[in-house]
């Protein structure tokens, strides 16, 4: 594999006397989808955060194409090509779905101008055609899964080069998962590095080529996606719910 896209070495975070993260050490490559999956608590978010922006580590280093980044800041991992798509589906409620849009393409209308955010918004919409019928509503409107395709979306919106995304099934039906999974592939066929975090881990080494198996803020197995779901003892400790 070429230099990684993503290195994250030894990575500590810590939320007053809470080790969330304990010596995390992952890496994306350019182009690749890599799950992240484990039991609530693991530390998981804590570890998308931080190599985000939203958390600062304690300890840890984190290099995006071989530059250093810890310790920037969130808008700032946005200008270097990280967007995250954090849990829990946070839109601008009383913000129309195109609004919701603008605000993600911010930074990239600032390299390429307001023109170009047309075309990016155009691009959403034929990703996700439901936003398009729903361009004029409030986004605090729209169901779970539509504003999960929004949140995805503004994500997008700034170009990244890594997608970061935690949970993107929390609470919502499997119908609206047949949908979402497979956008995320196509986009990943097309060049975008992932990162995925994801609980129902069946969902996840289908669609990824490499996996993280976190338990208690560290790092307990990895490997090939397609070896780990044939793995007994990984599927029936780590694997939890599932649909
Ligand atoms: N803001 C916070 N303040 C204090 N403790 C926190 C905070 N956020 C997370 N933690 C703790 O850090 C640990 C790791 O949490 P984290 O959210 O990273 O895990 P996770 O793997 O994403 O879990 P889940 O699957 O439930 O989303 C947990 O013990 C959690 O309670
Ligand atoms: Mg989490």
């Amino acid at each position: 594999m070429s230099a990684p896209l993503l290195k994250v070495e030894n990575l500590c975070v810590n939320y007053g006397h809470i080790e969330a993260a304990r010596g995390i050490s992952i890496e994306v490559g350019e182009g690749e989808f890599v799950g992240m999956i484990g039991s609530n608590g693991a530390g998981k978010s804590s570890a998308l955060k931080a190599i985000a922006g939203v958390v600062k580590p304690a300890s840890g280093s984190i290099t995006l194409g071989g530059k250093p980044v810890q310790g920037l800041a969130s808008h700032e991992m946005v200008h270097q090509g990280v967007a995250l798509v954090p849990e829990g589906r946070f839109v601008f409620a009383d913000q129309s779905v195109e609004d919701n849009l603008i605000l993600g393409g911010f930074v990239q209308a600032q390299r390429s101008g307001v023109a170009a955010l047309r075309d990016d918004i155009d691009r959403m919409f034929q990703l996700f055609p439901r936003l398009k019928e729903r361009r004029t509503q409030q986004a605090g409107s729209l169901s779970g899964g539509e504003q999960q395709m929004l949140v995805i979306a503004r994500g997008l919106m700034s170009h990244p080069r890594l997608l970061l995304i935690d949970e993107v099934s929390l609470g919502l039906a499997p119908k609206i998962l047949d949908f979402l999974f497979p956008v995320l592939v196509d986009l990943n066929r097309q060049g975008l590095s992932i990162l995925l975090v994801e609980q129902i881990a069946t969902r996840a080494l289908a669609v990824t080529s490499r996996a993280y198996v976190m338990e208690n803020g560290n790092v307990k197995i990895s490997g090939r996606s397609s070896d780990l779901v044939k793995d007994a003892a990984v599927m029936e400790a780590y694997l939890g719910k599932q649909h």
